[in-house]
């Protein structure tokens, strides 16, 4: 019986050694090991045995079905592993392709032209100050000496919340934010860029858009003051021979105004297309600083005078770069947006 059992191990260790997969494991545990298997037989042919052998093959059959149970747990342990291998080798990612590229964005051009717009202004020692784009009535008209009623408030027609409440249509109501802010002190030398809001909406007017605006407060400031600087800001912006040009207009919170045109770059003023034959081309509104205004903002107009200007930044931006509809700038297509 001895032999008969030595025999058995040989053939279950053989079989467990070329098992490929847990299932097949399962059948030789089931055909060496369960309960009709063949070293249970053994176990079953003990009582043919004297009772001198009975426990010696007792301890042989069980330490059998022990070695052949842990042998055949090692096959799986192994078989796992391999499995697991195989898996890993398969699903190996090459780190040393090459990634998908994401495309790299860039600044947007309004972003551009108002820093560079800044840059000049910051030059000449102007600080920039921001207000908030949901403004009063009292700042954006009110206190500009744009009573209710007043007829020019037609000229900027604009999103109410409520009676008091609108999103502004001028960057000018930082003009009187902040002078109420320095509380009389002098000089008030202010850039404020920043979006406004107007019912506009065609191909050069959209109801959004950015404007910059310039107020100087100082004593003795005059209308030349105001010209030198306009010509220095034309310069920079639009070339070394650019030339401005002052023609008077009306806006209720300057006194005297004025509109500015420059030279054409296009053409150099001969008269082209894009100046429409004029050779100047409209850039902004301006004047002297209304003395209401300082008033109602706690300056004395008697001791001190001041310009302020007011200009479109997405309209500078399609005169630089030769943008020919304002919309572009505000429609996110990637082949204009990455021409800058
Ligand atoms: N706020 C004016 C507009 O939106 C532009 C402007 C004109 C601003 C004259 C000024 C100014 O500061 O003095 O059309």
């Amino acid at each position: 019986m001895q032999e008969q059992l030595a025999a058995i191990e040989a053939r279950a260790l053989a079989d467990i050694a070329a098992a490929q997969d847990a299932e097949k494991l399962n059948e030789l545990r089931v055909a060496y090991l369960g309960k009709k298997g063949e070293i249970t037989a053994v176990m079953k042919m003990m009582g043919k045995l004297s009772p001198e052998e009975r426990p010696v093959l007792g301890a042989l059959v069980n330490q059998t079905k022990d070695r052949v149970e842990g042998v055949i747990a090692e096959r799986m342990a192994e078989l796992k592993r391999l499995a697991l291998d195989a898996r890993l080798a398969a699903e190996t990612i090459d780190v040393s392709l090459p990634g998908r590229k994401l495309g790299r964005g860039s600044r947007h051009i309004l972003s551009i032209v108002k820093e560079q717009m800044e840059d000049i202004f910051i030059n000449l020692g102007y600080s920039i100050a921001e207000g908030p784009q949901v403004e009063l009535d009292y700042y954006n008209f009110e206190a500009l000496n744009l009573p209710p009623e007043h007829p020019a408030r037609d000229m900027q027609d604009s999103f109410y919340f409520s009676e008091r409440m609108l999103l502004r249509t001028q960057t000018s109501s930082v003009q009187v934010r902040t002078m109420e802010a320095m509380g009389g002190k002098l000089p008030v030398k202010i850039i404020s860029p920043g979006a406004v809001y107007r019912r506009d909406d065609d191909a050069t007017h959209s109801p959004m858009f950015h404007q910059m605006e310039g107020l100087l407060i100082d004593e003795n400031v005059t209308f030349a003051d105001l010209n030198g600087t306009l010509l220095a800001f034309a310069r920079q912006m639009f070339g070394e021979d650019r030339e401005i040009r002052i023609r008077p207009s009306y806006f209720p919170f300057t006194e005297p105004s004025a509109e500015v045109d420059i030279s054409c770059f296009n053409c150099g003023g001969a008269g082209c297309r894009l100046c429409k034959g004029s050779g100047w081309i409209e850039i902004l509104g301006s004047g002297q600083v209304h003395p209401k205004v300082l008033q109602m903002s706690g300056y004395d107009s008697e001791k001190c005078s001041g310009f302020a200007f007011g200009m479109g930044i997405e309209r500078v931006a399609m005169l630089k770069y030769a943008i020919n509809d304002l919309r572009l700038m505000f429609d996110n297509d990637e082949t204009f947006l990455e021409s800058f």
